[in-house]
């Protein structure tokens, strides 16, 4: 018996000594010391005893529980402050490594250019009008004074849905719905995307940006409409810029004109950027065509009013010297990221 109880002793020993984790060790707790353990079913045999013998054997027992409870103890301490250490060198901040950097993320370039405009506008005392990128044909041109023959109706220019719907070719057709839903006075700007059938190359893309612009009020005349846009020009390209007013045609304002504006990077000299004339055209305008006005239920008798559109990736190549617009759309952000 004695025997044996020194070989439980050395067994649960050696067992604690190769143990190495929290989980070992309490299973080698169970093992010798638990209910159904080693230690426990020896001191069940003690009945079986003498008197004399009992008491030595008890005692024998005793401090072979003892012993290893001590032994347990000990790994136990030793297990646990190893675990610890293993935790806390995980849990290491070295501060002299270098920081994560976090990128902060800013307008695209044509947003950029498009919030410059809508506040010069805003500052005029527009308002933002929206209108839808899939339009009625009736909204586009028919509204718009467009005769049926016009060349941009064609399905070579225009992305047609079916026969009454297309996707919008310019932001005009947002004129047509102001003065449809608001009485005059109307003071407006309205950007937005518009979709023509071009091969995409360096000056075009199938999608693409205009913003319109559209006052109606009792006695405007071509010199608010001139006023409007120098004061524009220059509040976007400098001080210095002069405007250029072409006379040209759009069905939908009479008279029309095409605006240039000296070139801000050489004002006026000639160079790359305006192609060696010093002008660089950037609006269409006009004053609206009595039959758009009528047509919207506005009396031409007693309201006058003018429209301009401008194209904004244009705008924004030229400020930027961006040299093919296909780059506002591709994405790419060693592109993006320098502006
Ligand atoms: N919608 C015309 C275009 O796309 C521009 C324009 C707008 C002209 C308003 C006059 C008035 O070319």
């Amino acid at each position: 018996m004695k025997e044996q109880l020194q070989q439980t002793q050395n067994q649960a020993e050696s067992a604690i000594k190769d143990a190495h984790s929290m989980q070992e060790l309490q299973e080698i707790r169970v093992k010798y010391l638990g209910k159904k353990g080693e230690l426990t079913a020896a001191l069940r045999g003690m009945k079986d005893l003498s008197n004399e013998e009992r008491p030595k054997i008890g005692k024998i027992v005793n401090e072979v529980r003892a012993n290893i409870e001590n032994a347990l103890e000990t790994a136990m301490t030793e297990v646990k402050q190893k675990e610890k250490n293993i935790r806390l060198s995980n849990e290491t901040i070295d501060v002299t490594m270098p920081g994560k950097e976090v990128e902060i993320g800013h307008k695209h370039p044509l947003t950029g250019v498009l919030d410059e405009i809508k506040n010069i506008f805003i500052g005029m005392g527009f308002k933002i009008a929206e209108g839808p990128e899939v339009e009625t044909v009736y909204n586009n041109f028919d509204a718009l004074n467009a005769p049926k023959n016009h060349p941009a109706r064609g399905m070579s220019d225009t992305f047609y849905i079916n026969d009454e719907i297309l996707l919008r070719t310019q932001t005009s057709p947002v004129q047509i719905r102001t003065m449809k839903k608001a009485k005059p006075p109307i003071k407006v700007i309205s950007p937005g995307r518009c979709f023509r059938y071009d091969t995409p190359d360096a000056t075009h893309s199938p999608m693409f940006h205009q913003i319109e612009g559209l006052v109606i009020d009792k006695n405007i005349t071509m010199s608010d409409l001139k006023g409007t846009l120098n004061l524009f020009a220059k509040q976007l390209f400098g001080e210095n810029t002069k405007t250029k007013f072409r006379p040209h045609h759009f069905p939908f304002t009479e008279p029309s004109a095409e605006i240039d504006v000296t070139c801000f990077k050489c004002q006026g000299e000639g160079c790359r950027v305006c192609k060696g004339s010093g002008w660089i055209e950037i609006l269409g305008a006009g004053m609206v065509h009595p039959n758009v006005l009528r047509e919207c239920g506005i009396d031409p008798e007693e309201y006058s009013g003018f429209a301009f559109g401008m194209g904004l990736d244009r705008i924004t190549m030229l400020k930027y010297g961006v040299e093919d617009i296909r780059l506002f759309f591709e994405n790419d952000m060693r592109f993006i990221e320098q502006f």
